[in-house]
């Protein structure tokens, strides 16, 4: 049985994914009123995926016989500066996930449930990815400036994200 303290660790991070999730559905929706379809698209996707690692710790909690309480979400902000803004925005959001996630992890091992730090430790694999995608985009986008072409390429690249969900999000099923 998880202990109490990892239960509501576990269930403060559903939360946030889902927060995180909502806030990349902002930028996508302030992406969209700048027409960059792009964007848009990537963070609509970058949306889906966050809603799927809330998943995939209720599904954990679940097939614990752990105790879920969902709290409210936070809202995120409506609008950004510029593109780079949101995507600075997006990198500091990441960051401070990835150091969650690493607290949830030395929790799990404080506590020798391995079940749990082996969840975790999916979880710091698949931050490094998240910050390095951001910061990719991040630092091309700073590159090329506010305006002008580069932003349009960079845009058309981003467009040409696909979204595939992780058949492991769901381990209940
Ligand atoms: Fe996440
Ligand atoms: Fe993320």
């Amino acid at each position: 049985m998880l202990s109490d303290k990892l239960q509501q660790a576990l269930n403060e991070q559903i939360n946030a994914e889902y927060h995180s999730g909502y806030l990349y559905l902002a930028m996508c929706a302030y992406f969209e009123s700048l027409n960059l379809d792009g964007c848009s698209n990537w963070m609509r996707i970058q949306a889906q995926e966050e809603l799927l690692h809330g998943m995939r710790i209720f599904d954990y909690l679940t097939e614990r016989g752990a105790h879920v309480v969902l709290q409210s979400v936070e809202g995120p902000p409506a609008r950004w500066d510029s593109p780079q803004a949101a995507f600075k925005a997006a990198l500091g959001h990441e960051q401070m996930m990835t150091r969650r996630v690493n607290d949830l992890a030395d929790l799990a091992q404080t506590e020798k449930d391995h079940a749990t730090n082996n969840l975790m430790q999916w979880f710091v694999n698949e931050q490094v990815e998240e910050e390095a995608n951001v910061e990719d985009i991040l630092r091309k986008l700073e590159l090329v400036g506010e305006k002008g072409p580069g932003l349009f390429m960079i845009d058309r690249e981003l467009k040409g994200r696909v979204f595939t969900p992780d058949p492991g999000a769901t381990p209940g099923e």
